[in-house]
């Protein structure tokens, strides 16, 4: 299909030494806030800010995609009222922060089961997405009531249901078009705060080959030094995507190489 980005399992990408999209589980808050003796709801709240100073530093260093987890579908189990905070603090958010990013030629996307959302946010992210929809400085996703697995299985459902012969059988380049993310390349990093080392459900399908870096450093806390620090630690890994280290061109590291090609 045309104008598709190439999937890391087909075609092996070009690697750039800036990561082009950089993927974040934006983990504990709660945690920070507690080592504070303070609620757990203060930490989600000095998470916007600790978003806000990333997708800024994301600007400066080119990054192209950012993506970050802000609510997973699992996330309905906390306490109502922890719910009921990070909900207004959603829509506090996309009515505060839009104007800005706008200004900033940022482009705001949401992926994720919008039905479970009350129709005020409905409406904010829908108007959101509208206002950025022709910015071209970063795309910044954010995902909210978002799983893997719910990826996966409403990209099939979707494709069915356009494509009802494929149910006899289909390929990778048939469903890639209804998952989330279709029209961004794959994440090359993907950083987890909060000391936790695993996915959590986050983007399962995109994962694949994206290099992995976790940090104990809480949320609220995480700025520009340790997202250098993250950055550091991708260019320092071979990105083989199958092949052996004998078969990169030239044989070398990225940090020394700038750039690989397949
Ligand atoms: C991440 O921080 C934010 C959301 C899941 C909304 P947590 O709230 O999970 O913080 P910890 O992990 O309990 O410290
Ligand atoms: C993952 O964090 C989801 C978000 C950061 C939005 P959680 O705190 O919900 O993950 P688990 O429960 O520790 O795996
Ligand atoms: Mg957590």
């Amino acid at each position: 299909m045309a104008n598709l980005p190439s999937s890391s399992t087909r075609i092996i990408p070009d690697i750039a030494r800036v990561p082009r999209h950089v993927a974040i589980i934006m983990d504990g808050n709660g945690r920070w806030a507690k080592q504070r003796f303070l609620p757990r709801v203060m930490g989600h709240q000095r998470g916007v800010e600790a978003l806000r100073e990333v997708v800024k530093s994301c600007r400066e260093l080119g990054v192209e995609y950012l993506t970050v987890f802000a609510f997973s579908s699992e996330n309905w189990r906390r306490p109502a009222d922890e719910v009921s905070f990070l909900m207004t603090l959603f829509l506090k958010m996309l009515e505060r922060e839009v104007a800005k990013l706008h200004e900033n030629d940022i482009r705001l996307k949401i992926i994720g089961d919008r039905s479970r959302f009350d129709d005020k946010l409905k409406q904010a992210m829908q108007h959101a997405e509208h206002l950025t929809v022709n910015n071209t400085g970063l795309v910044l996703t954010i995902a909210a009531n978002y799983g893997g697995r719910w990826d996966v299985m409403h990209a099939v459902q979707a494709m069915l249901r356009e494509h009802p012969q494929l149910a006899q059988g289909f390929a990778e380049e048939d469903l890639s078009p209804y998952l989330s993310m279709s029209d961004a390349p794959e994440p090359d990093l993907f950083i987890r705060t909060g000391g936790e080392q695993r996915i959590s459900n986050f983007m399962l399908w995109q994962l694949a080959y994206t290099e992995l870096y976790f940090t104990d450093v809480l949320w609220p806390a995480f700025g520009r030094k340790e997202l250098d620090t993250a950055i550091d630690s991708y260019q320092k890994r071979e990105r083989r995507f199958g092949r052996t280290s004998e078969q990169l061109p030239g044989n070398q590291l990225l940090d020394r190489q700038g750039k690989a090609n397949a």
